[in-house]
This record gives structure tokens, C-alpha cells and sequence, in this order.
């Protein structure tokens, strides 16, 4: 385990406001610059991130090193599965873009990883699956692209008692193999398998730091131990309609300068892929941060 490197405070007055986005996820925050946090900043913004699962920190400035240093609060960071997604300058930020290897807006790069387009939870085909992803816009289409978060802590307490009782000690297997799949993706190497090997998961993971429950499966979930393979699916299938239902999510609208933090732990998401892929520039630089083995 490496230390974490704390990002610069000061001890000048704050002039950070946080405020709620929905009535059940995400919160807003402005006033605040996370490269050169001030006394008490980074307190309340942990405490807001226990509360509403996503933070949105508008108008950052923030470069590579910056980011990475925030990122580090939050824990240890995690490298992509794919070598051709490990940062080149720095291994452990990575740029989700629509950009062509000549450097244009192509649908295709966009479309290299559809799995996006998909609801998951990041990593979740790990042991130790990813706690948190901060995605920090660079630059965004001016419309469309935005990226959907679905509650699942909302999602499991709406679940009648009886889909309760039948889901209760169940465990999802999870593999970056059958994702690649779900997704219509290129299949994955024999390197990534070795890398990550299907893992099972309890379907009703408990949150580590508020103790909810709350649902835990998406795009990189296969089917459910021990249960026939395809009555698994329909149930993995049957949860994610209701998970991904209206009332559970919250949309966000990108601007330049936005930098999302939120908790796979507790949510799943996807991006949207109706923006002009091939007009305009969606690029963002993604750090992800591990987490415990989901109990
Ligand atoms: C991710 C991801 C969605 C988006 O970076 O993990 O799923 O909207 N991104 O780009
Ligand atoms: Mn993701």
C-alpha cells in the first residue's frame, strides 16, 4: 500500500457550499478549489460524500498531478484492467474521449469501450472492486453525453419483503470475461482473464461506512452461484429494471470544469451515447480508487 500523498490546504476562510442535487443522491459543491483545499474543506466534503454518494465540484482547474493527489484521499488507486488504458504519462489517470489516434472526434474510439454505455458498477469483476471514480470533464459535447447514476440503496429498499427474502444470502459471479460479452465488446484477452477471474459477489452487498444495503450487480454480472444459469440472468435482469427505474436516478449534465466523485459501492451508472461522436469532443481524465472485498 502506497501513503497517500494529501493535496495542498491553506487556512484561509472557505468559501465552499454544498448542495443537495435530488432528494435521494448527489450533491453540488462550488466555492472550493481541491488542488489548494482550504482548513476544514476536506472534512465536509467527506462527510457530504457519506451522505449523498456523488459529489459535483464545479470549476475546477485541475491538472494530472492535482487530481491524482486529490484522488489519493480517498484511498489507494486502481490501474485499468486493459494495458491500453494505463495513463501514459501517469499510469493511474486514464482519458475517456471519443478522440481517433489523428487526435478527431470519431465515433468509433468512442465506441472502442460500449461496456460504458451499459449499466455497471466500476471494477466490480475484482475482488477488491472499485470504491470510488472521480471523472473530471475536460471537455463536453454541447449536447448530450451526459452520464446516469441509479441508487441502489433506494432500489433494495423498495424491493418488495418477498424479493427481499429470496435475494438474502444470495451471491452474483462477476467476470470481466462475460461483461466483455454483455456488451458486444471485443472479447477479452487471455491476459485479462488471468487478470481478473470471475469473482462472486453478494447480490446484497452492505455498504462499510453507512452499513446500508443495498443491491450490487450490472453489466460485468454473469449469474448467480449455485442457480441454474439462466434463471440467474432473468433474476439479475428482473433487479436491474428495477433498479434503473425514474425514480432512482440521477442524471448528470456535464460542464467543463465539472468533476463527478461517486461511490460504486452504492450506485451503478452508465454514459449516454446520444452526442454527435463524430462532430464534437466528450474527454475526460478518470482516476478510480480501490476498495474492500464487498461483504
Ligand atoms: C467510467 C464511466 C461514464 C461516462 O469512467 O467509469 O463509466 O459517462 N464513464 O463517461
Ligand atoms: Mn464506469
Amino acid at each position: 500500500m502506497t501513503a497517500a500523498t494529501p493535496s495542498r490546504s491553506t487556512t484561509e476562510a472557505s468559501a465552499l457550499v454544498i448542495k443537495p442535487l435530488s432528494s435521494f443522491t448527489g450533491a453540488e459543491c462550488t466555492g472550493v478549489d481541491l488542488a489548494n483545499l482550504k482548513a476544514g474543506e476536506w472534512d465536509r466534503l467527506r462527510e457530504a460524500y457519506g451522505t449523498y454518494s456523488i459529489l459535483v465540484v464545479r470549476d475546477q482547474q485541475l491538472s494530472k498531478p492535482d487530481q491524482i493527489a486529490f484522488s489519493e484521499r480517498f484511498g489507494e488507486l486502481e490501474l485499468p484492467i486493459r494495458a491500453d488504458y494505463l495513463g501514459k504519462d501517469y499510469p493511474a489517470l486514464h482519458v475517456v474521449s471519443n478522440l481517433g489516434k489523428d487526435g478527431k472526434p470519431n465515433p468509433k474510439a468512442a465506441l472502442d469501450n460500449p461496456g460504458n454505455f451499459f449499466w455497471h458498477t466500476d471494477a466490480s469483476y475484482m475482488q477488491r472492486p472499485a470504491s470510488s471514480t472521480l471523472l473530471y470533464a475536460i471537455e463536453i459535447p454541447p449536447s448530450g453525453g451526459d452520464t446516469l447514476f441509479a441508487n441502489m440503496h433506494a432500489a433494495y429498499d423498495a424491493l418488495s419483503t418477498e424479493m427481499k427474502q429470496r435475494i438474502d444470502g444470495l451471491r452474483a459471479v462477476h467476470s470481466w470475461e462475460q461483461s466483455r460479452h454483455n456488451s458486444g465488446s471485443r472479447p477479452a484477452s487471455a491476459e485479462e482473464i488471468a487478470a481478473a477471474p470471475p469473482v462472486a459477489h453478494p447480490l446484497v452487498r452492505t455498504h462499510p461506512k453507512t452499513g446500508r444495503k443495498g443491491l450490487y450487480l450490472g453489466n460485468h454480472t454473469s449469474h448467480i452461484e449455485g442457480m441454474p444459469i439462466e434463471e440467474g440472468r432473468a433474476l439479475l435482469k428482473q433487479l436491474l429494471e428495477h433498479t434503473t427505474q425514474a425514480q432512482f436516478i440521477y442524471r448528470h449534465q456535464w460542464l467543463t470544469g465539472d468533476i463527478v466523485i461517486w461511490d460504486n459501492r452504492s450506485l451503478m451508472h452508465k454514459a449516454s451515447d446520444d452526442f454527435d461522436m463524430g462532430g464534437h469532443v466528450r474527454r475526460l481524465h478518470r482516476t478510480v480508487v480501490q476498495g474492500d472485498v464487498p461483504r
